[in-house]
C-alpha cells in the first residue's frame, strides 16, 4: 500500500508540489503528446465548459508545449485579477499585440512603465471628458442613420461595426483625423486588425503576407499621428481628444511620450473599445428584440426620459437603470472577451492548488457568467438580475466582461455610455425586428460577435421620442455652458459639473470648430420626424410599449429619486477598495467634498464618515461608480 501511495505520489506530483498543496486536476481525454491542443483550436468554448462542468473551479489542460489551467467562479476570477504583475503577467500573453502597438509600448514595456502608461489614458477617460464623447456618439449615431429612409434593412453586426469606427476614431484619434478619415486611415487600420491573428502566439514576426502588410501599416499610422501632432503643436490648436491627452502627457521624469508612443497607445485603445463596443451594441439589441417584454420597457425607459425634448446628454443617459441593465445582461450572455490569459511568472497558489510559474492562467467570463450558482436561470436575458434587490453582479468578480482588479478595464464606463447613446438613438426613432437570420456567435475571431449576415429591419417610428437634431441640441447645450440635463424643477442639487470648463475649452479652441460642424449637420439631416407613418402594425412585436409609452414620471430630472436621494441622519461609513479604483473621478463628479484624485491616478476618500448633508451624493457616488470601487455601510 505505501509502495503504491509513493509510485502515485512520484508520478503524479513533482517534488516541487509543497506539502498539503496539489496540482490542480487533469482534464479528461487529454491525447499522448498532444494533450487538448486539438479541442483548443476547434472547439475552445465547448472544450472550456466542459473543464468547467467536469472539474470545477480549477481544471489543466494541456495546449501543444503549454501547460495551461482553467480557473471558473468569483473567488478563483479574484485570485487571478488581484494578483501582481510580478506574479501573474497579462504583457506575457498579450505580446502578440508588440507587432500594433510597438516596442516598449503597454505589454512590451516593463511592468512600472506600462503601468505609467496607462494611467496616462485615464484623464481621457475620465468624468469630464466623458460628456464631450457622449455628445459625439450622439452626432456620429445621427448621421449614420440620417442616411436610413423610413424602411429598410440592416445589416447591424456591419451598422454596428462602422458606427463604432467612427465613434472611437473621433474620440480617440481626433476630429481631423474623423473628418479627414480617407480610404487610406481604413486601409491602414484594416491591415493592421488583419495583422492580428492567433498564428502571432507560434511567431509574430512569420514571413506572411498579412504580417507584412501588418507592419507597413503601422509605419504608415505613426506618420498620420506624427502629421496631426505636429499641426496641432504648430497651430496651437487642441482637441478634446485621447491623443490631447497623451501629447500633454509626461512620464514621472518629465519625458513626454514620442509619436512612436503616442500611435502605439492609441491603437491600444482603439483595439480594446472598437470591436468590444460594437459587438456589445448589436448583442444588446438582438437580445432586446429576442425578448419583446424587455424591449417594451427599454423602450418606454428611453421614452419616458426623452419624450419631453430632452437632450441626449451624459447626464440623462446614466439615470436610464433598465437599458444599462439590458447592456451588462447582454454582456454577461455574450461577453466579447471570452478568454483572459495570465502567465505564472512564480509560482502561483489558489487555496489547495498549486500551479507553478511557467502555466498559463486562463479565465473565461463566457463560461464563468452560466454558472447557476452566480447567476441562477442562467442562459435566460434578464436585466433585472441587476437591479435592486437581486444585484447578483454585487458579490465581487462575478461579473468579469470587463475583467477585474489591476487589469480592469479602464474605458468601461465610455463604452457602456456610448452603447446607451447608440440604444437611445435608435430605439427612440425606429422600431425593430429582426429579419429571420440565425443568431450565432462567432469564435473564430479574438472578439465574439453575432454572425453575419446578422440583419434587422427597421421603420421610422410614428412619434419618435427622440429628436433627430439631439446632437445639435446637445451641442448648443454644452456651448452655453448649461448644467446638462437638470430637467424643469429638480429638487436635488446637482454638482457644479465641469461642462462650463470643458465648454471654454471647446469653444476656445479647435473642436469648437467641431460643435460648428455639429450644429450643421444635426439641423441639415435631422429636423423634424412630422412626416411620420402610421404605426406598424397593431399588436406586432413589443406592441403597447412602442405606441403608447408612458409619460415621463416628471418633469425631465434625471436623477433617481429612489432611497439613494432621501436625506438621512444615521451614520453612513466609506470603505473604498483602491485595488478597484480605475480613477476616472466619476464619484468626484458626484461629491467632490468626499472624494478627490490622489497622486497614483486612483482616488481617495477625504471623509470616512460624510455628515449627513452629504449623504445623498456620496450614495450617488457609489451607485455610479462602476466598478464598485465604493462600498457603504449604513450603521
Ligand atoms: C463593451 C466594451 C468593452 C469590453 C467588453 C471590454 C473588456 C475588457 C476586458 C475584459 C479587459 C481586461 C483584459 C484582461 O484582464 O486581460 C479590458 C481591458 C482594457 N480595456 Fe476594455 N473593454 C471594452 C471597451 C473598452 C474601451 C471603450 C476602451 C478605451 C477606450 C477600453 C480600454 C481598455 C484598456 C486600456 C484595457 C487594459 C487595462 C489594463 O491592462 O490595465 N476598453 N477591457
Ligand atoms: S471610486 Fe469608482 S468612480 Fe471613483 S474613480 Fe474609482 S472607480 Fe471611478
Amino acid at each position: 500500500m505505501q509502495v503504491r501511495s509513493f509510485f502515485e505520489r512520484a508520478l503524479r506530483r513533482p517534488r516541487s508540489v509543497p506539502h498539503g498543496l496539489r496540482l490542480a486536476p487533469q482534464l479528461s481525454r487529454g491525447l499522448p503528446v498532444l494533450g487538448h491542443s486539438i479541442e483548443f483550436v476547434t472547439s475552445t468554448i465547448e472544450l472550456l465548459f466542459r473543464a468547467q462542468r467536469e472539474l470545477g473551479e480549477a481544471a489543466a489542460l494541456q495546449v501543444f508545449n503549454r501547460k495551461m489551467v482553467a480557473m471558473f467562479g468569483p473567488e478563483a476570477h479574484e485570485a487571478v485579477f488581484r494578483a501582481s504583475d510580478a506574479q501573474l503577467s497579462a504583457s506575457e500573453a498579450y505580446k502578440i499585440m508588440t507587432p500594433v502597438f510597438g516596442k516598449d509600448v503597454v505589454y512590451d514595456a516593463a511592468p512600472e512603465k506600462m503601468a505609467e502608461q496607462l494611467k496616462m489614458l485615464l484623464p481621457a477617460l475620465r468624468d469630464r471628458r466623458m460628456r464631450t464623447y457622449g455628445e459625439a456618439v450622439v452626432l456620429e449615431t445621427e448621421q449614420t442613420i440620417g442616411k436610413w429612409g423610413e424602411v429598410g434593412v440592416v445589416d447591424l453586426v456591419d451598422f454596428c461595426r462602422v458606427l463604432t469606427n467612427f465613434t472611437s476614431s473621433r474620440c480617440l484619434l481626433g476630429r481631423e483625423f474623423r473628418e479627414g478619415m480617407t480610404e487610406e486611415f481604413a486601409a491602414v487600420y484594416h491591415d493592421l486588425e488583419r495583422g492580428v491573428a492567433p498564428i502571432a502566439y507560434i511567431n509574430a514576426h512569420l514571413p506572411i503576407p498579412s504580417f507584412w502588410k501588418r507592419d507597413r501599416a503601422r509605419v504608415r499610422m505613426v506618420e498620420m499621428i506624427t502629421e496631426i501632432v505636429g499641426a496641432r503643436r504648430r497651430e496651437k490648436r487642441e482637441g478634446e481628444d485621447f491623443l490631447q491627452t497623451l501629447m500633454d502627457s509626461r512620464y514621472a521624469d518629465g519625458k513626454p511620450l514620442s509619436e512612436h508612443e503616442i500611435t502605439g497607445l492609441l491603437l491600444a485603445g482603439m483595439f480594446a473599445g472598437h470591436h468590444t463596443s460594437s459587438v456589445t451594441t448589436a448583442w444588446t439589441l438582438i437580445e432586446l428584440l429576442r425578448n419583446p417584454e424587455t424591449l417594451a420597457r427599454a423602450v418606454a425607459e428611453i421614452d419616458g426620459v426623452f419624450g419631453g425634448g430632452q437632450p441626449v446628454s451624459h447626464q440623462a443617459l446614466r439615470d436610464l437603470p433598465f437599458t444599462e441593465n439590458a447592456v451588462k445582461e447582454a454582456l454577461r450572455l455574450h461577453p466579447p472577451l471570452f478568454l483572459l490569459v495570465r502567465v505564472a511568472k512564480q509560482d502561483f497558489t489558489y487555496k489547495e492548488f498549486f500551479i507553478p510559474a511557467g502555466t498559463w492562467i486562463v479565465v473565461s467570463p463566457t463560461v464563468s457568467h452560466r454558472m447557476a450558482e452566480v447567476f441562477p436561470e442562467p442562459d435566460r436575458f434578464d436585466p433585472d438580475r441587476f437591479a435592486p434587490p437581486r444585484e447578483e453582479d454585487k458579490r465581487d468578480f462575478a461579473f468579469i466582461a470587463f475583467g477585474g482588479g489591476r487589469h480592469k478595464c479602464l474605458g468601461n464606463a465610455f463604452a457602456i455610455l456610448q452603447i446607451k447613446a447608440i440604444l437611445t438613438l435608435l430605439l427612440g426613432q425606429y422600431d425593430f425586428e429582426l429579419a429571420g437570420d440565425a443568431i450565432v456567435a462567432d469564435f473564430q475571431g479574438l472578439v465574439v460577435g453575432p454572425k453575419e449576415p446578422c440583419r434587422v429591419r427597421y421603420r421610422r417610428r410614428a412619434q419618435p421620442s427622440v429628436s433627430t437634431a439631439a446632437g445639435a441640441e446637445l451641442a448648443r447645450v454644452a456651448a452655453q455652458g448649461a448644467t446638462a440635463a437638470t430637467g424643469g424643477g429638480c429638487p436635488v442639487a446637482h454638482p457644479a459639473t465641469e461642462t462650463g470648463t470643458e465648454t471654454k475649452t471647446k469653444t476656445g479652441t479647435g473642436t469648437g470648430t467641431g460643435t460648428g460642424t455639429k450644429t450643421g449637420t444635426g439641423t441639415g439631416t435631422g429636423t423634424n420626424p412630422t412626416d411620420s407613418l402610421p404605426l406598424p402594425r397593431a399588436g406586432e412585436g413589443r406592441g403597447e410599449g412602442v405606441s403608447a409609452p408612458p409619460a415621463p414620471a416628471t418633469t425631465g430630472c434625471p436623477v433617481q429619486h429612489s432611497p439613494a436621494s432621501a436625506p438621512s441622519t444615521r451614520r453612513l461609513t466609506i470603505t473604498l477598495d483602491r485595488d478597484l479604483c480605475q480613477g476616472h473621478a466619476v464619484c468626484v463628479g458626484e461629491a467632490p467634498e468626499v472624494f478627490h484624485v490622489a497622486a497614483d491616478g486612483k482616488v481617495e476618500a477625504l471623509l470616512r464618515e460624510p455628515p449627513p448633508d452629504l449623504h445623498a451624493s456620496v450614495r450617488r457616488a457609489a451607485a455610479y461608480c462602476p466598478t464598485r470601487a465604493i462600498r457603504l455601510d449604513e450603521g
